[in-house]
């Protein structure tokens, strides 16, 4: 069997890849079985209220738990998982709220201790005492619930070893075949959303009791379909609801307090206050970390019950948007996700992305250079333009951003006229996307999803991919040129690596996306490397007057004609913050003045002015 990963629950809910079926036919449409964001969302919100997360022995404890829990009422699922301390966890749903709630009630805290009895779905199962266990056992019928088989999943949230994928990689008939293993592998599965949607919850729950529309929503990653198991969770916080804010008809309003602090400041105070409060309230949550003075301010912290790192932030909300323009890319035909999962792989492992935030491509822009390929593949477009999305939304896909975005698209992609005639299997466009930016002019195009094709780019960055959403930003400002050299070298080689392949292999030696895999990429070897990651983020406040290094000189000497050392230094601090001020949302135009930088790490404040440019 070559994959032991890829039947999920999930599939059937957000209309998934049809995993093998797509391979090798002619039709890619997966439109059909299209069920649109909202929808999606929805419902992950509606499970997570209606689930508990348990800590519990092992996953023997299921048949005394769900024989618990069903004094409440209907247990609609128990997925079971472990973290990487091998802490047992189980994820119980229920049938409706209201049962949580009934649970929730009955639910103690530990006595004598000086914990801070905080209420929420996190909770765990101790052994009980005799006398307890004989009046259970006259409410719950054992030999009813005693059935191991109903455990949903067991151990899941594993995930598979570089060297099993490389293993099972081995056992494809084809280079296409590989491909959709990769992704059927390593893609977010069932359990995995579930935890962060119920993650969310948990935030969203403890900022209710004072703000009752607020709501936690997940973007990024996590829920526009490209996340791999492990992906960091995204979060947004949102306080108002416009339906309330819209209700003339209502004779009561409720008394508020005016804000007296403005803009940022009051942001970042807002964002102090949940900092704290999940710091010191909320279970699981550990090593809370604000970053307060990038221009969007962000909490990181880890959701240690879930195995989650988490990023909030309380800004535009303009990242949800892109997450669903992601999604419904992603949905539109079967080849996009696993090209894009192959690509964020390979671009992993010669280097080009790294986790750490920095002159270098990010996976969200080099999903988007995916998108636009597909745009301009060689033999048509498999993927319609942003235009085309825009031109063709409704009455009901209209949506503005509190920040006055425009995110109104077509939502509903199944009746969509746009149909592909491009019929090239996975190995084919794998190999025409490196070919299509080998030969891409980077100095003088950017590459517009909008539009569908390349525009001239305006201004000197080294990558230029316009926002889809905010056509005057550019969501690679930070990319340096080095690294788009960078970038090209390993595109040649990959290409050249594919061209010379052979289709099949076989089961002892690696092959095809093996090789490409785990192959050491050449500019690596090269003097490129002595320039790749020269600038590390503590480096840039161990000393400001510090000559600048090898690295700098080398990128001065490159661009000698466009900036000066302090500009090199300053780009840096700006793509940095740029990429800790979350992903999010945009690239919003700077507040110069304002512009300081917190190492993520150490979060030492050092102001420090930047030019104007
Ligand atoms: N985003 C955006 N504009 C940017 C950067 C990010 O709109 N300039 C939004 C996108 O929706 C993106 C999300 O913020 O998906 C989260 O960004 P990030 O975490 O960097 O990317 P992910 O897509 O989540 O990818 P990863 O798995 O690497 O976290
Ligand atoms: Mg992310």
């Amino acid at each position: 069997m070559w994959c032991s990963w890829g039947r999920w629950g999930l599939r059937g809910l957000r209309g998934v890849t049809p995993s093998r079926a797509a391979v090798g036919a002619l039709h890619y449409d997966i439109r059909s079985s299209y069920i649109p964001f909202d929808t999606i969302v929805n419902e992950r919100r509606s499970q997570a209220k209606k689930s508990l997360l348990v800590q519990v022995n092992s996953e023997k404890s299921f048949p005394e738990l769900h024989s618990y829990c069903s004094q409440f009422g209907t247990v609609l699922g128990v997925h079971h998982y472990t973290t990487s301390n091998s802490h047992h966890f189980m994820l119980v749903e229920f049938s409706t709220e209201e049962n949580v709630s009934n649970l929730l009630a009955s639910t103690t805290f530990i006595q004598d201790s000086d914990v801070i009895p905080v209420q929420s779905k996190f909770l765990w199962f101790r052994p009980q005492n005799n006398e307890l266990r004989s009046n259970i056992r006259n409410i719950i019928n054992f030999s009813e619930t005693n059935d191991v088989n109903k455990l949903h999943v067991k151990n899941a949230c594993v995930i598979p070893a570089e060297n099993l994928i490389l293993r099972n990689l081995l056992q494809a008939n084809s280079i296409s075949e590989q491909i959709q293993m990769l992704y059927d592998m390593t893609c977010l599965k069932d359990l995995g959303t579930r935890l962060r949607y119920v993650t969310a919850r948990q935030v969203e729950s403890a900022l209710n009791g004072l703000f009752p529309n607020a709501t936690v929503c997940p973007f990024g990653s996590s829920v526009n379909g490209f996340g791999k198991m492990g992906c960091d969770l995204d979060l947004v916080v949102k306080f108002t609801s416009e339906d309330l804010a819209n209700n003339l008809r209502s004779r009561l309003v409720f008394h508020t307090k005016k804000s007296t602090l403005t803009g940022r400041t009051q942001q970042q105070r807002y964002m102090e206050i949940i900092s704290d409060m999940i710091q010191f309230f909320l279970p699981g949550c550990s090593h809370v970390r604000k970053i307060l003075q990038a221009r969007i301010p962000i909490i990181k912290f880890n959701q240690d019950y879930a195995g989650l790192d988490c990023d909030l932030s309380i800004s535009s909300t303009s990242g949800l948007y892109m997450s669903e323009l992601l999604y419904l890319y992603g949905n539109i035909d079967s080849r996009v996700r696993p090209l894009v999962f192959t690509i964020r792989k390979w671009a992993k492992h010669v280097a080009l992305t790294n986790a750490s935030p920095g002159k270098w491509i990010t996976n969200f822009p080099l999903t988007l250079m995916v998108l636009f390929f597909l745009q301009n593949a060689t033999d048509g477009a498999i993927l319609p333009s942003f235009n085309y999305l825009r031109k063709h939304a409704g009455e009901s896909d209209m949506r503005l951003t509190d920040d006055r975005v425009n995110c109104s698209f077509l939502r509903d992609i199944k009746d969509m006229k746009f149909i592909s005639q491009n019929d090239s299997d996975l190995k084919e466009l794998l190999h025409q996307f490196f070919e299509f930016y080998c030969s891409f002019d980077f100095s003088t195009q950017a590459l517009s999803i909008n539009e569908g094709r390349a525009i001239k780019k305006p201004d000197y960055a080294a990558l230029y991919i316009i926002n889809p959403l905010q056509i005057n930003l550019n969501v690679s400002k930070n990319v340096s040129y080095e690294e788009c050299e960078r970038m090209k070298i390993e595109f040649r080689n990959a290409a050249w690596y594919l061209e010379s392949v052979s289709e099949t292999g076989n089961e002892k030696e690696s092959w095809g996306l093996g090789v490409l895999l785990k192959e050491k990429s050449s500019s690596l070897k090269n003097k490129f490397v002595d320039y790749h990651r020269i600038v590390q983020v503590k480096d840039l406040f161990m000393n400001e007057k510090k000559e600048l290094n090898d690295g700098d000189k080398f990128e001065k000497d490159i661009h000698k004609n466009k900036v000066n050392n302090n500009q090199i230094h300053d780009d840096v601090i700006e793509q940095i913050d740029s990429e800790i001020s979350l992903k999010t949302v945009q690239n919003v135009n700077i507040d110069t003045e304002q512009s300081q930088f917190l190492s993520s790490e150490n979060v030492q404040t050092r102001g420090r002015k930047v030019k104007r440019r």
